[in-house]
């Protein structure tokens, strides 16, 4: 008995969190979130990209952990878009971002479906393939960036 109602009450917790989460959060805390996000994603880009241009030596598995966590990250800043928060902090966001929605999608969905081949990539172990695997990574940071995002 005692444990249901335990039970109970983590789970009315959990949906108060949750609601909290994504209804009453403030533009600034989504602007600052969304830009850590991209800052993580730079700082898993640059090990990465000097491996690539031969500045360090290639070492498979920092690679590989490198490929990983960009794949995770390139998912996460898109909820940190919201309606609302295109304002309330400092940020370089375009207004595109919010009135071509469809094409801001576009873009995040061209990076998304590049950074799992970056891991596969990864894995073989061949520069030749991550070579190109990861300029078609840069190639979508960048052309979001060119749209949707002020210099
Ligand atoms: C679909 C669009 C899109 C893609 C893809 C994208 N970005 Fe961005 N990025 C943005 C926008 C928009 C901002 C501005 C965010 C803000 O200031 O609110 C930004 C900001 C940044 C910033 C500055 C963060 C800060 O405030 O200091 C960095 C660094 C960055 N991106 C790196 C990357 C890297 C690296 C990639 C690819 C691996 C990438 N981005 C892919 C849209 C994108």
């Amino acid at each position: 008995m005692q444990k249901a109602v335990k039970l109970g009450l983590g789970v009315a917790l959990a949906t108060v969190f949750a609601t909290a989460a994504f209804a009453q959060v403030k533009p600034d805390t989504a602007i600052q979130y969304r830009q850590g996000i991209f800052k993580a994603q730079l700082w898993n880009v640059l090990p990465m990209a000097a491996m690539v241009q031969g500045k360090a030596p290639y070492d498979q598995a920092a690679f590989l952990l490198r490929a990983q966590r960009l794949d995770q990250l390139s998912k996460m800043a898109w909820d940190g878009f919201g309606p609302g928060t295109n304002a309330g902090a400092p940020t370089k966001a375009r207004p595109e971002v919010w009135s071509n929605g469809a094409g801001f999608k576009q873009a995040a969905d061209a990076f998304q479906a590049e950074t799992p081949k970056l891991v596969a990539a990864a894995q073989t172990g061949n520069m030749d393939q991550i070579k190109s695997a990861f300029g078609a990574v840069t190639k979508s940071c960048d052309n979001c960036h060119d749209n949707f995002r002020s210099k």
